[in-house]
């Protein structure tokens, strides 16, 4: 397992400087772009959730990286994935949650219908730096009165303590 994480960690690619000076970028995809290590990442996911022991109904995935790694895992699970997308995106009736971003704030949404009440759901996204996006995707599936029974991300940027704002488990693969 470690070796595996190992393998997955050297195909992130740290950018200097972008998308703003002094941000070190963490970009995941040559991780999607080798089929042996995204299989391994989808792989580790699954085997964590199995751990857990919990019965998943849904995966939910966060636009637009999460969207990579969601649908796969969601698969792998027998399970049904929904998109939680930036707003303005998805029709019929949703329901929105804005999070506070280094400046501004931006605001995710999810069809209200999408997820039943009491459905046990594992949110998917690629990376948890302060926690915003991922809280935020938490607030709206409890807002639907789903179950969150994990949060998982390929990479987390432990030094921004991120998971302090989440109120579920956090599960990440890669640590910074
Ligand atoms: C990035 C990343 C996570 C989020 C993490 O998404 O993919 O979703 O930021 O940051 P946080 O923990 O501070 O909320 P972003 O919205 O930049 O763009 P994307 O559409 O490419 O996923
Ligand atoms: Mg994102």
């Amino acid at each position: 397992k470690g070796a595996r994480v190992d393998r997955i960690r050297s195909f992130i690619r740290t950018c200097p400087d972008f998308p703003k000076p002094g941000i070190p970028f963490k970009d995941i995809m040559p991780i999607v772009q080798n089929p042996d290590v995204f299989f391994d990442t989808i792989a580790l996911l699954e085997e964590h959730v199995k751990e857990t022991g919990a019965k998943v109904d849904v995966v939910a995935g966060l636009e637009a990286r999460g969207f990579l790694f969601g649908p796969p895992l969601a698969l792998r699970l027998k399970c049904a994935f929904v998109p939680i997308r930036k707003a303005g995106k998805l029709p019929g009736e949703t329901v929105k949650c804005s999070y506070a971003l280094e400046y501004g704030q931006d605001t995710i949404e999810i069809q209200r219908t999408a997820v039943h009440p009491n459905q046990n759901v594992v949110i998917v996204d690629d990376l948890i730096a302060t926690g915003g996006t991922m809280a935020g995707a938490c607030t709206l599936l409890e807002t639907v009165q789903a179950n969150v029974v994990g949060c998982l991300a390929v990479v987390e940027l432990d030094y921004l303590k991120g998971r302090e704002n989440i109120k579920h488990d956090v599960h990440s693969l890669v640590h910074f």
